[in-house]
């Protein structure tokens, strides 16, 4: 399929953020009530909430952070329960992956009744919500660079009692803008934003590969490998350098459009069992089958060279190495066995790894018994 789409509005970068402000006022100039998702922490720490309340000008605003990761059936349910009284026209999202997640939910949900979690969970996995009409619009402004969540048009909700994860996702879900201020990220913690920097080149791989890739795709795809290949070991020395933060914030921008249009594929269909029952952050999860699932897929890439050169590798050998060497740095295991799976623990991930959408978005099948191989190589 050689079409490619994306609707969000993105202003990069401090210097855009005037122009983000006026566009905003005029674009919005009819909503009274706005609903901000914030990280409490991470916006006292950057600063960046009062120049937003200051965008949306005399407005009535309602606050509410989110403190949880991961969001899950029951968080959502609970979250919708606290905003319900506030007939929020705007959802204005301040934070991460998690933070996003949210403000779309809330979008897809807000006019939906619901009583309980099971209402929340069949309401998700149903899509019964996306008979709702209309969605409330969105703006995100990320304060770490990884998960692309502010251009692209699903969100994961987690569901640990049922041992599943859902994906809410619909074309009126891509935020209306997106304002990407590489500042906000120096805050975040190194292990974050390595696990984010690694989320990103999952994204980017995963997009080049996936059976929908189209020639658009792979060159945000590549350009967003090369970028992170190179900033991400420089970052770890030299944390504050702001110039390396505008570089993974672009890449992570660049990232979120290739897979936009595809989704991601086997690396992130493995990871979600990986978090789910042993806790491993979701961009390193993603991250440890990388090469493994490269290795599986390679007769099937397009232009294989261009791949391993935006990885400056000679061979999928070297790709494993360049995460492997970032793991080392930091100090994180790269052994699954090391979190705490278990040869019985495989079996059990194994058998959640197949996500609709995900895992059927690979090029080459993999199957259980391949899956299984692949997951043991990594105790
Ligand atoms: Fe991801």
């Amino acid at each position: 399929m050689n079409q490619y789409h994306n609707p969000v509005a993105i202003s990069f970068g401090a210097a855009s953020a005037a122009s983000f402000a006026e566009k905003l006022q005029k674009s919005y100039a009819h909503v009274s009530r706005v609903l901000i998702l914030t990280r409490g922490g991470e916006v006292e720490k950057n600063g960046i909430l009062q120049p937003v309340l200051d965008m949306l000008g005399h407005k009535e605003i309602l606050q509410l952070e989110v403190t949880l990761y991961n969001p899950n059936v029951a968080d959502i349910y609970n979250l919708k329960g606290q905003v319900a009284s506030f007939d929020y026209q705007l959802i204005v999202a301040i934070g991460g992956g998690s933070v996003m997640d949210v403000a779309k939910v809330l979008s897809a949900l807000q006019r939906m009744k619901v009583h309980s979690v099971a209402e929340v969970r069949e309401a998700i996995a149903s899509e019964r919500y996306r008979e709702e009409y209309p969605y409330t619009p969105w703006i995100g402004i990320p304060t770490t660079s990884g998960t692309g969540s502010e251009v692209t048009c699903w969100a994961t909700v987690w569901d640990e009692e049922c041992n599943s994860k859902y994906s809410v996702s619909d074309a009126r879900l891509y935020a209306s803008d997106a304002l990407i201020l590489p500042e906000l990220t120096v805050t975040m913690p190194l292990r974050l934003s390595i696990a984010t920097a690694l989320d990103a080149m999952c994204h980017a791989t995963e997009a080049y590969w996936s059976i929908h890739t189209n020639p658009i795709t792979r060159v945000y795809a590549l350009q967003a490998i090369e970028r992170i290949r190179i900033t991400l070991p420089l970052l770890l020395e030299q944390p504050d350098q702001l110039a390396l933060r505008e570089q993974l914030s672009l890449a992570s921008v660049l990232a979120g459009l290739a897979f936009s249009n595809t989704r991601t594929t086997a690396c992130h269909s493995i990871s979600y069992p990986l978090t789910m029952l042993y806790g491993i952050d979701h961009g390193i999860a993603a991250s440890m089958t990388l090469a493994s699932v490269m290795r599986h897929n390679y007769d099937a890439l397009i232009e294989p060279d261009k791949l391993l050169s935006a990885y400056g590798a000679a061979d999928v050998d070297e790709v494993g190495l360049w995460v492997k060497r970032i793991y080392e740095t930091y100090g994180l295991p790269g052994q699954l066995g090391s979190y705490g799976v278990t040869d019985e623990g495989i079996r059990k991930v194994v058998s959640l790894s197949y996500t609709k959408g995900r895992m059927d978005n690979n090029p080459v099948e993999i199957t259980a018994e391949q899956l299984e191989q692949m997951l043991v190589s990594l105790m």
